[in-house]
């Protein structure tokens, strides 16, 4: 069994977010792998049993356009992929809080609501990370 975990992160919030479930996907024994968008080489995303999706949200809800040629660059929508990001509701409140998550979640027609995490996950919100992690991995169907 093998994770990816995808994540765009310029200041480190979401990639702290990355680096916990990455944690607890170990803790189920399934190996992660990191990949940082618009760093690292081209992955190939198929060889994946569970695909973990990651961005900010910028620019009054949009998703990121790194995040967008990442996408692209995949080229097809994996019907295993879960959404994860972190926002933050000083940029226009509930309505643009992580809406790229939204997006994402819907543009991926994922089958589990996205994770939404205010700044750094640090905190109180380590718990909301590691369970919706837990309900990816125990609710999955996979079909490798
Ligand atoms: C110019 C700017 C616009 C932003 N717009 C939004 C927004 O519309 N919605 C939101 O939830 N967060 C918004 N944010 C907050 C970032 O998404 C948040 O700080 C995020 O945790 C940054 O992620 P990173 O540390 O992984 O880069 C904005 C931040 C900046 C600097």
């Amino acid at each position: 069994m093998r994770a990816l975990i995808a994540y765009l992160s310029f200041s480190g919030n979401t990639e702290e977010v990355a680096e916990l479930i990455a944690n607890t996907v170990e803790q189920y024994g399934i190996r992660p792998d990191m990949h940082e968008i618009g760093l690292d080489a081209p992955v190939e995303v198929s060889r994946y049993d569970y695909i973990f999706l990651g961005t900010f949200t910028w620019d009054q809800g949009a998703t990121p356009d790194e995040f967008k040629d990442f996408v692209l660059e995949v080229g097809y929508k994996p019907n295993n992929v879960a959404v994860f990001g972190t926002g933050d509701t000083q940029f226009g409140g509930d309505a643009l809080f992580c809406r790229a998550v939204d997006k994402l979640a819907y543009f991926y027609n994922s089958r589990w609501s996205g994770l939404k995490i205010e700044q750094s996950p640090r905190g109180s919100q380590e718990t909301d990370v590691r369970k919706w992690t837990e309900g990816v991995l125990e609710d999955a169907v996979v079909f490798a």
